[in-house]
């Protein structure tokens, strides 16, 4: 064993979790393009104001939880991307796309840095898939988000979700019921937990998501943001949940839901699973209209939502949605028979290659029992024989490893049939 391990809060995929990984990935790429989003890549780090002007200087993210270093004395301080969303409105702006076209709908699937506890369902480095529509935030846009979302959990067969989904009204209604729960902790003060009496003046609303059990019964009779917000912003609330309802989109009001970013103006969601611990929330998102403006930008509406990857990985083992799951193996084992055959062997495994065939060898000079065993291990649909006779006539043993049937076929009869079974392979899926 090496002396180093992973750091703490980071880990290795190894190919069988790999192939779960590319299961996940696809549907997200698939459902993506019926959503009609394209991918976006940012660069992994930025400068740190992008993250504190974005997120939020009170923020836990900002305020703890951060990766950051300085490249140089003299240099910016930059930092580890915690998040996806700011990243992308940065680029958005610096590329001027709302000029190009009114609405973009970008997606991405991306490693982000947090420096929180590691725990389960919790790293320091972990995956997001997840999705920004730039342009407009009206209630379609939000429900075409939340559906984008709900659909790939649908079709990957999660069970057991449960929307939570609340409006945070505007940055005026805001600001007055900021005040408001101020008024309503503040004689409560000695009570409070350390954590919670720091967020009495910086950002109240996050006292509201305190898991703390003490404070529970106090939080319940706090005043609701829903109260404070302005007569257009619930009616706007309730279209997004008709368009919900209209989708057969099951949710649940949760007028305490107050995510902990703090550009979300407006509709705010979180999705939770029953299938993990005490990191049960597997995604969220809402509106951020003020993001753009925030970061030097024009107004910009815009609506997004990101998944943790890893979570989703975890809900997704936990209720046995693997389990069908069967990596393919090579379409063909080229079997050498004698070391001098070898290099021939390497000829018909590349012209096979070429041919659009899978095809593994042996590279360790291996004997033929062992090679035979190799391809079983592997999976392998065919073994490909190659003998001194094969090689003098050109005409090769194909055997299929599932029905133990063979024949002895010409390369452009063998390249024939793995051709075609690949194809219907692909067709399965
Ligand atoms: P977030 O709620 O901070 O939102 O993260 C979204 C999801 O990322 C969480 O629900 C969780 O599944 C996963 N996640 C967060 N931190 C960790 C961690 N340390 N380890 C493993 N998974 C984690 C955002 O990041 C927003 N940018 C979402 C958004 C996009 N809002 C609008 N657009």
């Amino acid at each position: 064993m090496s002396q180093y391990q992973a750091v703490k809060g980071t880990r290795d995929i190894f190919p069988e979790e790999g192939a779960q990984w590319k299961h996940v990935e696809s549907a997200v790429h698939r459902m993506a393009s019926l959503y009609g989003f394209s991918e976006v890549r940012t660069p992994v780090f930025e400068y740190t104001e992008l993250f504190q002007r974005g997120i939020g200087a009170t923020t836990d993210i900002v305020g703890k939880e951060m990766f950051t270093f300085q490249p140089d004395p003299a240099g910016r301080s930059l930092t580890l991307r915690p998040e996806m969303t700011a990243g992308v409105m940065r680029a958005a702006l610096q590329r001027n796309l709302l000029s190009q076209a009114p609405v973009h709908k970008l997606y991405y699937i991306s490693e982000l840095f947090r420096k929180e506890r590691p725990q389960a369902g919790r790293q320091r480095q972990f995956t997001q898939f997840g999705a920004e529509l730039l342009g407009a935030s009206s209630p379609a846009a939000v429900a075409e988000v939340v559906t984008f979302m709900m659909q790939v959990f649908e079709t990957l067969g999660l069970s057991g979700l449960r929307l939570r989904i609340n409006t945070l009204g505007d940055l005026e209604d805001r600001a007055r019921y900021r005040e408001a729960l101020r008024e309503y902790f503040r004689p409560y003060e000695a009570e409070l937990d350390d954590s919670s009496r720091e967020r009495l003046e910086k950002n109240p609303l996050r006292i509201l998501d305190s898991k703390n059990p003490a404070l529970r019964e106090m939080i319940a009779g706090a005043p609701r943001l829903f109260d404070y917000v302005k007569a257009e912003g619930v009616e706007e609330f309730e279209r997004v949940l008709r368009f919900l309802d209209d989708r057969g989109i099951g949710y649940d009001v949760d007028h305490l839901l107050v995510r902990g970013l703090d550009y979300y103006c407006h509709t705010a969601f979180e999705v939770t699973s029953e299938a993990l611990g005490a990191q049960d929330a597997i995604g969220g998102g809402g509106r951020y209209d003020g993001l753009s403006k925030e970061l030097g930008g024009k107004e910009m509406p815009a609506v997004g939502f990101a998944v943790g990857m890893e979570r989703l990985l975890i809900a997704m083992e936990k209720q046995g949605l693997f389990a069908t799951l069967n990596p393919r193996g090579p379409m063909v084992y080229v079997v050498v028979q004698q070391s001098e055959l070898a290099d021939h062997g390497m000829e018909v495994a590349f012209r096979l290659r070429r041919s659009g065939i899978s095809t593994e060898i042996d590279l360790a000079g291996r004997s033929m029992k062992a090679q035979m065993r190799e391809a079983n291990r592997l999976r392998a649909a065919y073994a490909l024989f190659i003998g001194q006779s094969e090689f003098e006539t050109g005409r090769y043993g194909l055997k299929n490893l599932v029905t133990s049937e063979q024949t002895t076929l010409e390369i452009g009869a063998i390249i024939d049939i793995l051709r075609e079974t690949s194809v219907e392979e692909s067709q399965r899926g």
